[in-house]
């Protein structure tokens, strides 16, 4: 980087990355807006593993930011990382031309109509997993959501229904995910010594995914009534390009390992989080029941975006600059990371008066203004899958409140720390069952 070029990052915490980092990891929302206050609308941030970036607060930047020509904004190299279990096609690691190919494909499952025939398999996985709840019973909700979750992708995306090849496919899909910390070991330590090392047990571990994903894809392709199928990778295989061709082996299993990588924690975490804050609130969750007794939605949807709003489960979208690019005054230099500061924005009190407070009645006047509310990102990136999770909270949510009663264990909220990129509640949210369809296992003990 030039000496001039350096000149023109905003200002930010002077103190070594592996601090920057260090608080980033520990107390993300509070690190960033004490730096928000501290540095103004832009600062900028130095990151072990991600390098230089700049934070940005303001909403109009951030418009400029997600409209207009975004080619010199890469986001597929940052997540690079990925691509051991992402594969080569993914949408999520492609730029340019290939990305924007990749993305028209996958969209249209995720729309309107697809998604709101999504909401019966939600409900569903979600009266099957509340059904085993009993009184008295204590977990981390992050922990079921986390089960449930994938359940629905497994059912939704991948299309599978029960019997044992699901239960193979089942396994196999999360022992991969269950390596995750494995694939983001840097390079030089992905060395295959054989079945018993880290890195190998994950190749076979993928191989055997994939194998079973490919013979899935196949079956499905000869299946007879593969017209009249709705789940995302029917649709898929239906689908096809402005040239007329349809995906490949490759792009598709591919693509389903993203969904499912993208998909499954983010949601999850968004539910753990949705119950730690409503839970808490007694008044909002006699409204949320009130209401949804009375056949109104519109409270139980405003809870879900509070939720995203003040707990946004990704603290930034990532983009790195391949020119050099004035945001709100600033050039900032080619090579660094530009993150649309989706948390800092979210807590502006010019946008939303006593930031801190949860109150779902902010989002029943109407949505929030576009680049005001930012959980899924924006411009050519946004979230593929925003309208189903936002969908698979409000049913969760829905269930919940209305067949059982949980308890948070711990007297204050959970606090938010980051772990990969996800902002996550450190013990999971801790819950215990006081009410629910079946009786006890045991005595409750008094808490
Ligand atoms: C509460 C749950 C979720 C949250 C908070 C979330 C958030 C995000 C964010 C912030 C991005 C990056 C956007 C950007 O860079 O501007 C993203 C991208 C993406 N998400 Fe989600 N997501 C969630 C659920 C899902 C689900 C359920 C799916 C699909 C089944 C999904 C699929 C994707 C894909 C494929 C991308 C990449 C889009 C692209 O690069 O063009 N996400 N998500």
């Amino acid at each position: 980087m030039t000496r001039e070029q350096a000149t023109t990052l905003p200002p930010g915490p002077r103190g070594p990355a592996a601090l920057s980092t260090a608080l980033m990891m520990q107390r993300p929302l509070e690190s960033l807006l004490g730096w928000h206050r501290r540095y103004g609308d832009l600062f900028t941030v130095r990151l072990l593993a991600f390098g230089t970036g700049v934070y940005v607060a303001d909403p109009h930047a951030i418009r400029e930011l997600f409209t207009g020509d975004q080619s010199d904004l890469r986001a597929g190299e940052a997540n690079a990382p990925l691509a051991p279990v992402l594969g080569p096609r993914s949408v999520l690691l492609l730029d340019g031309p290939e990305h924007l190919r990749q993305r028209r494909l996958l969209l249209p499952p995720f729309q309107g109509a697809a998604v709101h025939g999504y909401r019966d398999v939600i409900r569903d996985v979600t009266a099957a997993e509340v059904a085993r709840w009993r009184v008295g019973d204590r977990f981390t909700l992050r922990a079921r959501m986390r089960a449930l979750t994938f359940e629905v992708i497994a059912r939704v995306v991948f299309g599978l229904a029960d019997g044992a090849r699901t239960e193979r496919m089942r396994r196999a899909l999360s022992a991969v995910l269950d390596s995750s910390p494995i694939f983001l070991l840097p390079e030089a330590l992905r060395r295959d010594l054989g079945a018993w090392s880290p890195w190998g047990r994950f190749q076979r571990r993928l191989a055997a995914a994939d194998a079973l994903i490919h013979e899935e894809i196949a079956r499905r392709r000869a299946e007879a009534d593969l017209d009249a199928r709705t789940d995302v990778l029917s649709l898929l295989l239906r689908a096809r390009d402005e040239d007329g061709e349809p995906m490949s082996d490759g792009e598709l299993r591919d693509e389903l390992m993203t969904m499912l990588l993208a998909g499954h924690e983010t949601t999850a975490t968004g539910l753990a989080f949705a119950f730690d804050l409503l839970l808490r609130d007694p008044v909002a969750l006699a409204r949320l029941r009130d209401e949804l007794a009375g056949g109104d939605d519109a409270y139980l949807d405003a809870v879900v975006s509070e939720t995203l709003r003040l707990r946004p489960v990704i603290d930034g979208s990532e983009r790195s600059l391949t020119a050099p690019r004035t945001v709100a005054g600033w050039t900032l230099p080619a090579g660094i990371r530009v993150y649309p500061a989706i948390a800092v924005v979210h807590r502006r009190a010019d946008l939303y008066p006593e930031p801190e407070a949860f109150r779902p009645e902010r989002f029943l006047d109407g949505r929030a203004e576009s680049y005001a509310w930012l959980p899924f990102g924006g411009g050519i990136r946004r979230c593929i899958g925003a309208a189903l999770a936002q969908a698979e909270m409000a049913e969760v949510i829905r269930h919940v409140v209305t067949h059982v009663d949980v308890r948070p264990r711990r007297a204050e909220p959970d606090p938010v720390v980051m772990r990969g990129i996800t902002l996550t509640p450190r013990h999971g949210t801790p819950v215990v069952v006081t009410r629910a369809a079946r009786p006890a296992r045991r005595p409750v003990v008094a808490a």
